[in-house]
């Protein structure tokens, strides 16, 4: 499939005058694709029920006629003023109970029915109107579902709904209370009508509440997402995409996914190194000007797996953001390095975001591949080398890679809800996993938690599950490859209970975890083959060949072969003998890369990324600071 670049435009912001020419500027530089509307709700529809389509009309015309295509963005995150007048508790509240205002993006409960029937009226206008408009060749619902910490709210509407969530799950309040166990503390409930969200409570609540409630959250999404989907479909064959971020695991992101055509997400590699990414000082400093080298690419192939395939990068970092705690100035290159990138891990359009600088609002920080004036600033000559290459080499199909990685975003969850040890963070631990891998120079593929058939890998990792799925069960028994499995996998029920059997109860695996502890990050244990475990780790009895030990004699690793159980968070160096140690039974080369150096195959091609300050000698060539260096295969 052909790869292309976009952009993401908002004409409303512009005077009119200036399309034209912004569109020709566009199509010069070898864009094919451009984003717009998802935030102008208020000029579609000034006041309720009072459509303005003409400037819209003209700008997809403006757009279309330089050859461009549109991605037609619903204006759900940014419902107008007016709206909270007709529908005042459509507002989310937020966990200490505080309703959140009006005055910037996002304020909405997505349990709300009057506002999803408000959406509904706008997106079925907008297909109505643009469904068979031959410029917009595909959709984005909504921006960033959970942006802005918003998925959960703690709102009377969100209570309402949560209590007919739960009714219909359990049936009957004695269901609800043996699931729960609310016998413990006489939490029992006579009915739904009793049940109330879990902020808010004396101390904790019960984690099996908590995971329903969000379960409950992720849910709402989905249905809201669905809404949308449900009504492009009626009048539109263009495929429907929504964009993700990056380390967000607040919604189940395979099942809003399996509504979608395309998974897209939004990559801010220098704001997600400054705001989100847990790592030393010394690796935020060497990476400040080019991000993490391995935080885009777990998304890439995240997303892959969530797209089933079909994948974008919706909005690219061009510049300094606004939104991080610092926000420095990329190293020159990184905006074609992070866009090569996307499409050796398989993305089929990289978007830059935007396409010229606000100079008004809240965003009047963040650069754009134009400036404020329209003259072009760095990552637009970055824009036009990628367009010219991908001219050369547009074809990059995304290669099948022999090992994959188990990604759940209900562990995220549990383990939020029970931590246990204030570092078990679930997100950072399958992170941590992910780019042991790639240290070795491997292709990986992140699969979801019901995935049923695992014939395609040589070896397969699930850190961390906390339950695993009785279809991936059933897949892990019929593996003839390797797994690695655990720490911390198979420890709840369904219902967030502890299982007995105790976990991880494999198949074909005698191993019981008797105990678990975690630890404080300068209190690590020492293995008898040297590293260590930190963090957590857990005290084995087994019958299964000890393949590590820590100094105190808790086995750390066992196996039956090709089934093995890791009982703790190996530090890096740990990680490092395992992975090759695991690698190696299952015959996969390894390769291991210098500091900041990250491999990748497509079908065609192997991309070597330079994601350090000074240059690498690698792969018989000098690969500069941030250079991108390819071979045909
Ligand atoms: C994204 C968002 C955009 C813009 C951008 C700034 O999270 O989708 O609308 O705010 O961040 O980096």
């Amino acid at each position: 499939m052909k790869r292309t670049l976009g952009v993401c435009y908002y004409p409303e912001h512009w005077p009119e005058q200036q399309w034209e020419e912004d569109a020709a500027r566009m199509a010069a530089l070898g864009l094919t694709w451009v984003r717009i509307g998802e935030f102008a709700w208020a000029r579609m529809e000034p006041t309720p029920g009072t459509w303005d389509w003409d400037w819209l009309d003209r700008a997809i015309a403006t757009l279309g006629r330089h050859g461009l295509k549109v991605v037609l963005g619903t204006p759900t995150a940014t419902p107008p003023r007016w709206m909270i007048d007709r529908h005042p508790d459509m507002l989310a509240v937020d966990r200490d109970g505080r309703t959140r205002g009006f005055g910037s993006r996002r304020h909405y409960d997505f349990a709300h029915p009057g506002y999803r029937t408000e959406c509904a009226r706008i997106v079925t206008a907008m297909a109505e109107r643009y469904g068979q408009n031959p410029h917009v060749a595909a959709w984005q619902t909504d921006n960033e579902y959970a942006c802005h910490d918003t998925v959960l709210s703690y709102s009377p509407v969100a209570l309402t709904a949560f209590r007919n969530w739960l009714a219909q799950k359990y049936q009957s309040p004695q269901a609800l209370n043996r699931a729960w166990g609310n016998v413990f503390w006489s939490m029992d409930y006579a009915s739904f009508d009793e049940v109330g969200l879990p902020n808010l409570t004396v101390t904790e609540a019960n984690p099996s509440h908590w995971m329903d409630y969000r379960r409950f959250a992720s849910d709402m999404v989905v249905e809201f997402n669905r809404i949308q989907t449900d009504i492009i479909r009626k009048y539109s064959m263009a495929p429907i995409a929504h964009n993700y971020m990056g380390q967000i695991t607040d919604f189940d992101h395979f099942k809003v996914g399996a509504d979608l055509d395309i998974a897209s997400w939004d990559a801010y590699p220098l704001g997600f190194l400054s705001d989100r990414l847990t790592a030393d000082a010394d690796h935020k400093r060497r990476f400040v000007r080019q991000g993490d080298p391995d935080f885009q690419a777990f998304h890439h192939d995240l997303y892959r797996a969530v797209g089933r395939g079909r994948w974008w990068i919706m909005e690219q970092q061009p510049g300094p953001v606004n939104w991080a705690p610092y926000n420095p100035d990329p190293l020159p290159g990184m905006a074609r390095l992070w866009a090569w990138e996307a499409f050796a891990h398989g993305a089929e359009a990289v978007c830059y975001f935007r396409w010229r600088q606000a100079p008004f609002a809240q965003e009047q920080m963040h650069a754009g591949l134009l400036r404020p004036d329209s003259a072009p600033a760095p990552a637009f000559h970055e824009a036009e080398k990628v367009a010219r290459e991908l001219a050369e080499m547009p074809n990059q199909d995304s290669a099948k890679a022999p090992v994959a990685l188990v990604f759940d975003y209900e562990s995220a969850w549990a383990w939020q809800v029970q931590p246990q040890g204030r570092d078990f963070d679930y997100f950072r631990l399958a992170f941590h996993f992910y780019r042991g891998l790639r240290r070795l120079g491997q292709n990986v593929d992140i699969l979801p938690p019901d995935t049923t058939d695992l014939s395609a890998y040589s070896l397969v990792l699930a850190p961390g599950v906390a339950t695993l799925s009785p279809e991936l069960l059933t897949a892990l028994a019929a593996h003839q490859g390797h797994s690695l499995i655990g720490p911390r996998t198979n420890a709840k029920t369904a219902d967030f209970a502890t299982p007995v059997p105790l976990p991880p109860d494999l198949p074909g695996l005698s191993a019981t975890v008797a105990r678990v502890e975690s630890l404080p990050p300068d209190v690590p244990v020492p293995l008898q083959n040297g590293g260590q475990f930190l963090h957590w780790r857990e005290k084995l009895e087994t019958s299964a060949s000890v393949v590590e030990s820590s100094d105190d004699g808790w086995p750390a690793l066992v196996t039956n072969g090709r089934l093995s159980y890791l009982a703790g968070w190996p530090d890096d160096a740990t990680l490092d003998r395992l992975l090759t140690d695991a690698l190696t039974r299952a015959d996969l080369p390894i390769d291991p890369l210098p500091e900041g150096l990250r491999r990748r195959d497509s079908a065609t091609h192997r991309f070597w990324f330079n994601y350090n300050p000074v240059p690498v000698e690698w792969a018989g060539t000098t690969i500069p600071p941030a250079g991108v260096h390819w071979q045909k295969l």
